[in-house]
Formats: structure tokens, sequence, C-alpha cells
């Protein structure tokens, strides 16, 4: 892999890299939309990764060029950068350099050469990969010594304050300290975490992941607007975030707040408690057991946050049906992907279902592929 970069690196920018780094997508588990709410996750790593083959420039330029762009060099100048005026995929390696320099670290300028197997646009977080890996290789070429949930910080920071999408820390902090075998249990107020075992294939069980092929876009606002009730709720609740809300006070609590706002809050509490109960079980060794809560948290997402849409929500109607132990979408929402829990030997049963729902309801086809915990970040050559 690493020969083909360096061809590709040496014919755009010419002269050899100094290495390659690799940073996954992820699906998350369980805890949707209450990163922003310093709630809980529980994301694994994919083993779909951007690589980052680079080496530093002194002249304070950053050259861009990806294998999934449209064949042109993105030639930017360190100085110029600022919060907006970099359009495309460009505005998150260039965000990184951005962050990085904000917070006072050395970087100057770099050539890159970025190549993807990430879905994009399929809630799998093609954006965090392409930060980490970014903020990876600056870390080294720079030689600034940040550790994986700092690097991970400056990258949710590009993606807040320099494309403007106002995300919590999930993506990048999955993206960034996942392990191989493991789910990562991230409390995203303090940032403590810890990596919980999750052996699929010693359960008898896969992840199947299922694009439905409906471009997510979590610029378009109503991201944004469902942080903003969340903040508003907490605010009138007297509290400092709706982590703060337990579950034995969600009843008093709904009767205190507007009506448009009580359904996000039942979401925001009862899914933090999904992801404990989640981890509950997987520390007991029960990972079937996770599959009605993946379906509860989905019915959670669909009405009451009502981030779903027809195709996510047919995809986990026609899994479960088709024997899935659990299903819901992962990530943001607004289309995406949704993943399933599955029996081994039902995996093509399952995606045959959905795909065969999909085209009785006149949907373009999905795309199902396995998943198994993957590593975060690192350098790979
Ligand atoms: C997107 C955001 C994350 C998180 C999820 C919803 O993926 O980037 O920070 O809020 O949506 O759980």
């Amino acid at each position: 892999m690493i020969d083909e970069a360096a061809t590709t690196f040496e014919a755009v920018h010419g002269g050899r890299p100094t290495g390659m780094w690799a940073a996954p997508g992820r699906v998350n588990l369980i805890g949707e939309h209450t990163d922003y709410n310093d709630g809980f996750v529980l994301p694994i790593a994919l083993p779909h990764t951007t690589r980052v083959t680079a080496r530093r420039r002194e002249d304070g330029r950053l050259r861009l060029y990806s294998a999934q762009g449209d064949g042109t060099v993105t030639d930017l100048s360190l100085d110029g950068l600022t919060p907006g005026v970099v359009a495309s995929w460009a505005g998150y390696p260039a965000g990184v350099f951005w962050a990085l320099a904000e917070a006072g670290h050395p970087v100057g300028g770099a050539d890159l050469f970025i190549d993807s197997d990430v879905p994009a646009g399929a809630g799998l977080s093609s954006s965090a990969a392409l930060e980490c890996a970014t903020a990876a290789a600056l870390n080294d070429l720079y030689e600034l010594g940040l550790t994986a949930p700092e690097l991970a910080l400056l990258a949710q920071r590009a993606e807040n304050a320099f494309v403007g999408v106002p995300c919590g820390a999930m993506d990048q902090m999955a993206s960034a300290c996942c392990t191989d075998g493991a789910a990562l249990f991230l409390d995203t107020r303090t940032l403590e975490q810890r990596h919980v075992p999750l052996d699929l294939a010693a359960a008898g069980l896969r992840l199947l992941v299922i694009d439905t092929r409906v471009k997510h876009d979590l610029g378009d606002g109503a991201y944004a607007a469902l942080r903003a009730g969340c903040e508003r709720a907490a605010e009138l609740l007297g509290l400092p975030a709706l982590r703060d809300l337990a579950v034995a006070d969600l009843a008093s609590a709904l009767d205190r707040l507007p009506g448009e706002l009580r359904p996000l809050v039942r979401h925001v509490v009862t899914e933090n408690r999904r992801v404990l109960e989640t981890v509950e079980r997987l520390d007991r060794g029960g990972t079937a057991a996770l599959g009605p809560i993946l379906t509860a948290g989905h019915a959670s997402l669909r009405d009451d946050f009502r981030v779903s849409c027809a195709e996510t929500d047919l995809a986990v109607e026609a899994a479960v049906a088709a024997g899935a132990l659990g299903a819901r979408m992962t990530g943001g929402g607004f289309g995406g992907s949704v993943i399933a829990l599955v029996a081994a030997g039902d995996v093509t049963a399952v995606s045959d279902a959905v795909r065969s729902a999909f085209g009785s309801a006149g949907f373009a086809a999905p795309v199902a592929f396995t998943a198994v915990p993957s590593a975060g970040a690192r350098r790979v050559a």
C-alpha cells in the first residue's frame, strides 16, 4: 500500500514522503446524540481507514491531493487559513492545521496525499478519519508529542470552529483512541475511557453495517438545532447538561419543559441508560443480549429524537423481521447507516431481506458489510 501511495505522492508532490498514517471511520454501537450532552457513547472503529502519506514543508504551504478528489492539488497558505475560507473536503485537513496552530503548536507546511476507503456521507465518520489521520501525521512530522485524546480534541475543534459543524467529541475520539477487538466506552464529560472487549466471532455473531445510501449531511442546520434544543432544556432545568438528569427524575423534569423539548430530553436520558446497560451486559459476556437495547435505541431516535428517515426505519424493521437480534441507525441520522447484530449464519438472509425490502419500496439498493472492532489512528509506514 505504501509503495503505491509513495508513487502517487512522488508524481503529485515530487520527492519521497516521510511516512504514512491511517485513521479509521467508526460505527457507534449505542449512545447517539449523547456526546454534546456530556453523556456516554460506545463506538467501535471500522477496518476502513483514511491514509495520509505526508512530508513536511518549510515554506508555510499546505498542498493537498486526494485520490477521491478531482485530480487537482489544493495549495493553501497557512497564513491565510481562517474559518470558512476552505470549502469541500480540504477544509478538514486544513482545519487540523489551523487548530494546531491556534493552540500554539509549531506546525509549518506539509505535502499530503490522501486516500480513503471509508464511505463518505454514510454516517461512518469519514470526516473524523480524515481529520485524525492528518493530526496523527502532523503530530509525528513536527514531533509534537500529543496524545491520542489531545489529537482527537484538536480534530473536533477543527470541525467545530473551522468547518463549522457543532459536533460532539465521539467521532474523533473513536477514530483516534479505539483499539482492535474492543468498543470504546467513553464518558464525554470527563473523557475517561475504557476499552470493553467485544469478540463478536466468539459469540457466534456478526455486526452488519448497512449503508442506506441516503446521504447524511450534518452541516445543514438540523443537527445544530437539536443540539441547541438539548442545551436549552438543560438550562431550563437548571442543570449543567442533560447528562445530569437521572432516569428517576425524568418524569417530573418533563412536566417542567415546553412540549417540543420533552422528547429530546427523554431520548438523551434513556439513551445514556442504554449505554450503561450495554456495557454491563458486555462485561458479563452477554453480547447476544445487546440486541433488544439496540432496537429500543432506534425507536427512541425515530419517535423521540426524530433523526431517522424512511430508509433507516425500513432497514431496521426488515433486519429484525429477518432474524437480526437487534438493529438501529448509527451516527447523526438523517440518512446514513444502520447496524444490525446478527447470528453468524444469518448474515446473508438479513442483508438479502433488507435489499429486497428496499427494492419493493423503490429505494436505491443499500450496501452491506460486516465490521469487527478495529484499531484507531496510527502510523503505518
Ligand atoms: C455525529 C456527530 C457526533 C455525534 C453523533 C450523534 O456523528 O459528529 O458528535 O453527536 O452525530 O451521536
